[in-house]
């Protein structure tokens, strides 16, 4: 029962994803093609990706699926629509769309982006019974098969579309929510090593400081690729090219000195109290490796790095692990 649910829902949104990429490729859909294509995608990435447009508003997907004899109970499970006493409105319209596929390759929920600067920039598929954001990947389905011994991890679906078309097909991207447990563990089955690319902003920083230890308890190693002076790996791929990349990929850095780095910034150098204060704070920050020798090679890593005493920081680590529980 619970089973014949799910797999309807998935037949369902195979037929909106066709749909939608179907009107892309009519001349209604022509301004949603001209923005991707505008935004340097190829037709072979819109297939690849199965990129489509919502159409001008109204039920019009709604109608198409009511033809093809589904009930409005199970349409109203997919999330799709708002149903209402007034009547039956598609959710998605005058959006560019972007299916979004499990490890299977099964399109389990969208995500739709409008063409210039209204809010919000993107809507998402609101949870079903077959679309846990939390549990899935953008782009993972390709990224499993990809050679590298890593994955790079990004924020959004045009960081991850624009890096698989320049070649690096190891990308995902956790889908805009706040990376989680079960994404790293994900992750996880597929490799041990994550280069994080997160957007340069405050935002992006944040996020990247909230997976790197999540990362860290999942088993695998992250390092933090650097995009300055561009904001996410989209628009650096468009300004600066693949090539580039791969030379920011081969300098990312080590992401416990990423995270030192950061915590860093609160704290003003030249002030001795403050010195202490963040000494104090990377000592706490070291007990997160059990691993006596890898704690061990950080601790004389920073003491080296911050010009502290390694006998000094060696104790003061020593004396927080005892007050650990
Ligand atoms: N996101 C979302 N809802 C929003 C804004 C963002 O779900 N209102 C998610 C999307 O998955 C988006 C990702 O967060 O791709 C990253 O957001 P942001 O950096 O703001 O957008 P970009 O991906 O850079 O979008 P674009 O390049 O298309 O402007
Ligand atoms: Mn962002
Ligand atoms: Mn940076
Ligand atoms: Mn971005
Ligand atoms: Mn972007």
């Amino acid at each position: 029962q619970q089973e014949g649910i799910r797999l309807t829902l998935l037949e369902i949104n195979k037929k909106a994803a066709r749909y939608y990429f179907a009107l892309l490729k009519s001349p209604r859909g022509k301004v949603g093609y001209d923005y991707l294509t505008g935004r340097g995608l190829t037709d072979e990435t819109i297939l690849h990706f199965g990129l489509g447009f919502a159409g001008q508003g109204g039920g019009e997907l709604y109608q198409y699926l009511k033809k093809e004899g589904y009930s409005d109970q199970i349409l109203k499970e997919t999330g799709l629509f708002k149903m209402d006493e007034r009547g039956v409105y598609d959710k998605f319209w005058n959006r560019v769309m972007f299916p979004i596929m499990d490890v299977n390759n099964r399109v389990i929920g969208f995500g739709g982006r409008v063409m210039g600067d209204a809010k919000p920039k993107y809507l998402n598929s609101p949870e079903t019974k077959i679309f846990d954001k939390s549990r899935n990947l953008f782009g993972l389905n390709y990224a499993k098969r990809g050679k590298r011994n890593n994955m790079i991890l990004c924020e959004g679906y045009m960081d991850v579309i624009a890096l698989h078309q320049a070649g690096f097909t190891n990308a995902v991207a956790s889908l805009g929510t706040a990376f989680t447990e079960q994404q790293a563990n994900l992750i996880r089955r597929y490799t041990d090593e994550v280069l994080l690319t997160y957007d340069s902003d405050g935002a992006g920083v944040k996020a990247a400081m909230r997976a790197i230890p999540m990362l860290r308890r999942a088993g695998i190693t992250g390092k933090v690729i650097h995009m300055e002076p561009y904001k996410d790996p989209d628009e650096f791929i468009k300004n600066l090219g693949a090539d580039e990349f791969e030379k920011r990929i081969e300098e990312a850095q080590n992401s416990f000195f990423f995270e030192i780095e950061v915590t860093k910034r609160n704290y003003s150098m030249s002030d001795p109290d403050q010195k202490t204060k963040f000494i104090h704070e990377i000592a706490r920050k070291l007990l997160v490796f059990e691993d006596k020798i890898q704690r061990n090679n950080y601790l004389e890593a920073v003491a080296a790095r911050y010009n502290i005493k390694t006998e000094d920081l060696q104790q003061l680590v020593v004396r927080y692990g005892n007050q650990m529980p």
